[in-house]
């Protein structure tokens, strides 16, 4: 149970890596359909509230406990525990966030895997003369195709896990570090069609006049699960990251940059989505498919579409490959420190997901009118309950840990910010984010009960 000696190789790598966890289908794929199905303004305006309030300070908490550790996420939980005189039992949260990241990988990969199968449609010319009509029919179409989507999903997985056998480090990092300035100019050429579409000004309106009537508890669960998945925080996966922050840097500094490209990200993306969507006269609820159905429409009859969609299809999966691999960690890291080699726990762990992977793959074919809860098919249940359950749960269980367990003076100098700065996140995280996540939690249990 030593430290590790490995640091990540400067600053900006550090922010890299968790700029490459935090930057993925939450933002492209997820949030755009979630403002969709939760009254557009009310969902955003939670959300970004949500981002401040606890997704910061949590983020910090988680890593921080990472890097003040310098262990994988259960054993610098036991260990601080310990040091500071209490119980190991604490290093369950990192077996919880292993359980939690199961899930959400499990469908990560298979939606990873429809862009596979969007890039290659694209590049194919698969869309050009389509209809609006006849695109939206087409997704539904390769929905219904098990052989296709488990396919995508396979290829997406072994990607992952290669990567992961390798460890990290292994060269993917400067690929994506060159790639991904690439993905965030595409969606300012995207809003730039956008903004020469008819559903510009309405999505515009849609996404950010107040609506405060939209807002119930649903949509306060939702916005909640959804900027702890879209920052990756709650499952201990940044805390492994943490674990290599060089020792010089500001901990509070390179959370608020990667937060702020975060949202950037996401509220282009939105507002290009929903430009189409509003100049199409489409339903903003319809749903997982609204990324996939939107963009070819506005793309593929501009020229040269099909390769400005492959091009995105293809940066949206390496984006989400760098989530994938933040994804895995947790659990690579717990069977590492119960003796496994890397590549065998990357093998055992990407057999399993790849398993999990299967029902939500099959939700739109041959598993869809299997409605385990609530009418939901296990698809809509694997990508809400672990995110917007689990993720608040363990978040609150870190920052309980950074701010109530460990000792102050090891979280302020694994912080590396300022007295004030570091009394200022203790006093927001004790008694606004974790009040606050309580709160949200109990008020939805209650709700459904
Ligand atoms: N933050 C990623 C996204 O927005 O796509 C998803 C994610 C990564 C969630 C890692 C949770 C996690 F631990
Ligand atoms: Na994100």
């Amino acid at each position: 149970m030593s430290e590790v000696a490995e640091r990540w190789g400067s600053r900006r790598a550090f922010i890299m890596a968790m700029t490459g966890a935090a930057v993925g289908l939450g933002n492209i794929w997820r949030f755009p359909y979630m403002t969709g199905e939760n009254g557009g303004s009310a969902f955003l305006m939670l959300y970004v509230i949500f981002v401040l309030l606890l997704g910061l300070p949590v983020m910090m908490a988680e890593i921080l406990v990472g890097r003040a550790g310098r262990r994988t996420p259960m054993q610098a939980l036991s260990h601080l525990a310990l040091e500071n005189g209490h119980s190991r039992h604490w290093r369950l949260i990192g077996l919880m966030g292993a359980a939690t990241v199961f899930f959400i990988l499990s469908f990560y990969s298979v939606v990873s895997g429809w862009s596979f199968e969007y890039m290659f449609d694209a590049l194919g010319g698969n869309f050009t003369g389509m209809s609006p009509a006849e695109i939206g029919g087409s997704f539904n179409t390769f929905l219904a195709d098990p052989f296709k989507v488990i396919f995508n999903h396979t290829l997406f997985m072994l990607l992952t896990m290669s990567v992961v056998a390798a460890g990290i480090g292994s060269g993917l990092e400067k690929l994506n570090n060159l790639l991904m300035p690439l993905l965030y100019l595409l969606l300012f050429v995207l809003v730039g069609y956008g903004a020469t579409t008819s559903g510009f000004t309405t999505a515009l309106s849609w996404l950010f006049t107040p609506n405060p009537a939209a807002i119930d508890i649903t949509v306060v669960l939702n916005a909640m699960g959804h900027a702890f998945f879209t920052l990756a925080i709650g499952a201990c996966a940044l805390m492994a990251y943490g674990a290599y922050m060089p020792d010089r840097q500001s901990l509070p500094t390179a959370v608020i940059a990667v937060a702020c490209l975060d949202i950037l990200v996401a509220l282009l993306s939105g507002i290009a989505i929903f430009s189409i969507v509003f100049s199409q006269g489409m339903d903003p609820a319809s749903g997982p498919g609204l990324m996939f159905v939107t963009l070819p429409i506005a793309l593929a009859d501009l020229p040269g579409g099909n390769i400005w969609l492959g091009g995105f299809f293809l940066l949206l999966a390496m984006a989400t490959w760098t989530s994938s691999i933040n994804l895995a960690e947790p659990m690579v890291a717990m069977l590492q420190s119960a003796g496994l080699k890397r590549g065998v726990a990357a093998l055992l762990i990407g057999v399993g997901v790849w398993l999990m992977g299967l029902p939500s793959a099959l939700s739109f074919s041959s598993l869809a009118d299997w409605t385990p809860l609530e009418g939901k098919t296990f698809f809509d249940l694997v990508t809400s309950i672990p995110t917007d359950i689990f993720l608040p749960l363990g978040g609150v269980l870190i920052a309980i840990f950074a701010t109530w367990i460990m000792d102050r003076q090891r979280a302020f100098d694994a912080l590396g910010a300022s007295t004030t700065l570091c009394r200022g996140w203790l006093w927001v995280t004790r008694w606004i984010s974790i009040p606050l996540v309580i709160i949200v939690l109990i008020s939805s249990l209650w709700h459904q009960g």
